[in-house]
């Protein structure tokens, strides 16, 4: 064999191996790697966790895997007895590690914006400090892209984008005041990689959402922030979803047999993702993964696929059947 043709033969193995892998797992590459070979999530033991959403879904399960390793927690949402329900789950699962007093539940409404420096207040009052907002209660939507009235487009982006802005900002003064080395974690999804169909709104505001904390990480090195994007997954998203009009909801149950990650998966994903503080991952079970890999990597053959008609394709992976 020549030198070319072993560098031919590199090449090829490695792509072959790359888009195996984009079949295979459930998680972007480097993701992966930390579930095997990272820092465990008990790492993250002496910290305290906020938690928005932590009512239901991935929050609440988020909060379930942190308490499994004697995490400290902070639980929101607006639903008092959800999260009180919550709270006992994780004190269950953490197996005596944490107190009634380690698990703080913090109603508010994260519309509220003037609620947020008092709910930041009572935090700090309670733990003494905290070290990782996990910014994750938002709403979904399932609309047509011409349809949606333009207070849609407003009402989705006040909770998943300037609720979120907020009570970042909030953290991030107060992690410069004390010159702490803080986290921030935001639960994006992959329509904030790849858009989504039916999706207009939600895709601009997570989209956005990747541009705000990009932005974060160029001024200030203190500051860690950690985009996770779920692919779909179990919860009860689809209930409370934005459509197209005002006010209404989308109002579906998730089916048990939709084509879906389980809520646990995607939790221990994300706990792993903030363990290893890992910039930006995703997770989804197939095709997510290889839909991504193109749509971010290989635009080219994205634009491609798009003229072939593979808009469909997505519409069924977006309702996961
Ligand atoms: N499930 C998926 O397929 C999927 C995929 C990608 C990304 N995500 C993202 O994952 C995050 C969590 O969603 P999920 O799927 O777990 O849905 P979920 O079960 O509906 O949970 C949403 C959470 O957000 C909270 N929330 C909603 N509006 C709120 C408000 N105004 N103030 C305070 N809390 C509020 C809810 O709590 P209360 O009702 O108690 O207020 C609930 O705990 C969202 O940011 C969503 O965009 C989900």
């Amino acid at each position: 064999m020549t030198f070319f043709e072993i560098i031919g033969f590199i090449v090829i193995f490695y792509y072959i191996v790359q888009v195996i892998l984009w079949i295979i797992l459930d998680c972007d590459i480097m993701l992966y790697y930390k579930t095997q070979f990272g820092k465990p999530i008990n790492t993250l033991k002496d910290k305290v966790v906020w938690i928005t959403g932590a009512s239901s879904g991935i929050g609440r399960e988020l909060a379930k895997q942190l308490s499994k390793n004697g995490v400290r927690v902070v639980l929101s949402g607006r639903n008092i007895q959800e999260l009180e329900a919550a709270k006992l789950e994780c004190m269950n699962i953490s197996k005596g590690q944490l107190k009634s007093n380690d698990i703080l539940v913090l109603p508010f409404d994260m519309l509220n914006l003037d609620f947020h420096r008092g709910a930041f207040n009572r935090v700090i009052s309670h733990f003494g400090s905290f070290h990782i907002l996990v910014n994750n209660a938002g709403r979904s939507q399932r609309a047509e892209w011409n349809k949606i009235d333009i207070n849609v487009d407003r009402e989705l982006f006040e909770l998943d984008v300037f609720s979120v802005i907020n009570l970042s900002r909030i953290a991030v003064t107060y992690f410069d005041k004390y010159n702490i080395d803080g986290q921030l974690a935001i639960t994006s999804s992959t329509a904030g990689l790849f858009g989504a169909p039916n999706s207009a709104s939600y895709t601009g505001a997570k989209h956005s959402l990747h541009g705000y904390f990009e932005a974060l990480r160029t001024e200030k090195n203190n500051i860690n922030v950690n985009l996770y994007c779920p692919g779909p997954t179990f919860s009860n998203f689809l209930q409370e979803s934005f459509i197209e009009t005002q006010g209404a909801k989308y109002n579906q149950r998730v089916s048990g047999t939709d084509r879906r990650m389980t809520t646990e998966r995607c939790a221990y994903l994300y706990a792993v993702a903030l363990a290893n503080n890992i910039h930006l991952s995703w997770s989804g079970i197939f095709p997510i993964n290889l839909i991504l890999y193109v749509g971010l990597y290989y635009p080219n053959i994205k634009k491609l696929l798009m003229t072939m008609g593979v808009t469909r394709l997505l519409g069924k992976v977006r309702d996961s059947r």
